[in-house]
C-alpha cells in the first residue's frame, strides 16, 4: 500500500470531500478568483489531519502561521518561534495534504529573526520552508522588507507580505492593537502596501486595520491580493486562526472572530461554513467584527 492510501491506527484519513474535485490552487487561479470577484479563503493549519480536513472543506489557502507558537507551543507571543519549528509544521501539513491528494496553496511563515539580518539570510530561511513543502512564504512589515521581498520574488519565491498588526513586533507596537488609525499611520500603510506590490508580493495579510483603510488598500492593489483578519469585509480574502474559528481559543476571543463550530456537526462542517460565509460576504460583518 502506498503512503497516500494507507490508513493508520491513530486516526484515519478524513472521509472523501463532498465537494467537486478542484484543480490545485495556484497564483494564476487566485488571480482569476480576484478578477471574478470571488473571495479567497485562508485558514491557519499546523498538522496533517486538520490540514486535510480544511482542504476537503474547500479552503483555498493554508497558512502555517507562527501563531503556532501560541496555539501549539503555549508561548505568550510569536517572538520565540524558531525556523526549525516552522519547517516541522510545514512538513506535517504538506504530508497530510499529500495523503489526501490535497490541492490547497500552502504558505509558510518566516519567524522572527529569520529574515531580519540580510537578504541572504532571508533566502536561506525561505528555502528551508520551500524545501519543507511550502509554495509561498510570508514575512511581516513594510518599508525595510521591500528589498527583501524583491530579492526573493526575483529568485522565484512567491511572497505574502503582512501589514497592520504585525505580531512579531508586538513589543514595539505596545500590544495587540488596531493599526493605521491616524492619518499618518494610514498613509504609511498605503505607501508600504504599494511598495510591496511593486516589489512583487502576490498577497498581503492586513491584520487589525480599520475596515475602510483595508478596503481602500484592496482597491489600490490589483496584482496583490489582500487577505484580512480583523480588517473588515472589503479585502480580497479572509484568514482566521483555526483554533479561534473552532472556538478553542484559550484566552480572550478577539472581536473579529466568529466561532463556526456553533451549530456545526463537525470540524469540516464548521470550516465549510466559514468558506461559505466568506464567499457570500456574510463574514466578517463590519458592524461587529471590524473597526
Ligand atoms: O501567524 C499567523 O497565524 C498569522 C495570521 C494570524 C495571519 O500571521
Amino acid at each position: 500500500m502506498s503512503e497516500t492510501t494507507a490508513s493508520t491506527p491513530y486516526g484515519t484519513l478524513p472521509a472523501a470531500s463532498p465537494l467537486p474535485p478542484r484543480k490545485p490552487v495556484s497564483l494564476p487561479r487566485l488571480q482569476d478568483m480576484r478578477e471574478r470577484g470571488e473571495k479567497i479563503t485562508m485558514l491557519t493549519a499546523y498538522d496533517a489531519t486538520f490540514a486535510a480536513v480544511a482542504d476537503s472543506a474547500g479552503v483555498e489557502c493554508l497558512l502555517i502561521g507562527d501563531s503556532l507558537g501560541m496555539v501549539c507551543q503555549g508561548l505568550s507571543s510569536t517572538v520565540g518561534v524558531t525556523l526549525d519549528a516552522m519547517c516541522y509544521h510545514v512538513e506535517c501539513v504538506t504530508r497530510g495534504l499529500r495523503r489526501v491528494q490535497g490541492t490547497a496553496w500552502v504558505i509558510g511563515d518566516l519567524p522572527f529573526g529569520s529574515y531580519h539580518e540580510s537578504k541572504e539570510q532571508a533566502i536561506r530561511s525561505a528555502s528551508a520552508l520551500l524545501h519543507a513543502g511550502a509554495h509561498m512564504i510570508k514575512l511581516e512589515g513594510g518599508g525595510w522588507t521591500t528589498d527583501t521581498v524583491r530579492f526573493l520574488v526575483e529568485r522565484g519565491i512567491p511572497v505574502c507580505a503582512h501589514l497592520g498588526l504585525t505580531p512579531q513586533t508586538v513589543h514595539a507596537l505596545g500590544g495587540y492593537r488596531v493599526q493605521g488609525r491616524s492619518e499618518s499611520d494610514a498613509l504609511r500603510l498605503k505607501r508600504d502596501a504599494l511598495e510591496l506590490q511593486d516589489a512583487g508580493a502576490a498577497m498581503l495579510v492586513l491584520e487589525m486595520v480599520p475596515a475602510a483603510l483595508a478596503a481602500e488598500v484592496t482597491q489600490q492593489l490589483l496584482r496583490c491580493h489582500t487577505i484580512g483578519i480583523g480588517s473588515g469585509n472589503g479585502t480580497a480574502g479572509q484568514v482566521l486562526v483555526m483554533h479561534d474559528m473552532l472556538g478553542v481559543n484559550l484566552g480572550k476571543t478577539p472581536k473579529f472572530v466568529r466561532n463556526f463550530m456553533e451549530g456545526a456537526s463537525s470540524v469540516r462542517d464548521a470550516m465549510a461554513s466559514y468558506v461559505r460565509a466568506v464567499k457570500d460576504g456574510s463574514f466578517p460583518d463590519n458592524a461587529s467584527h471590524a473597526w
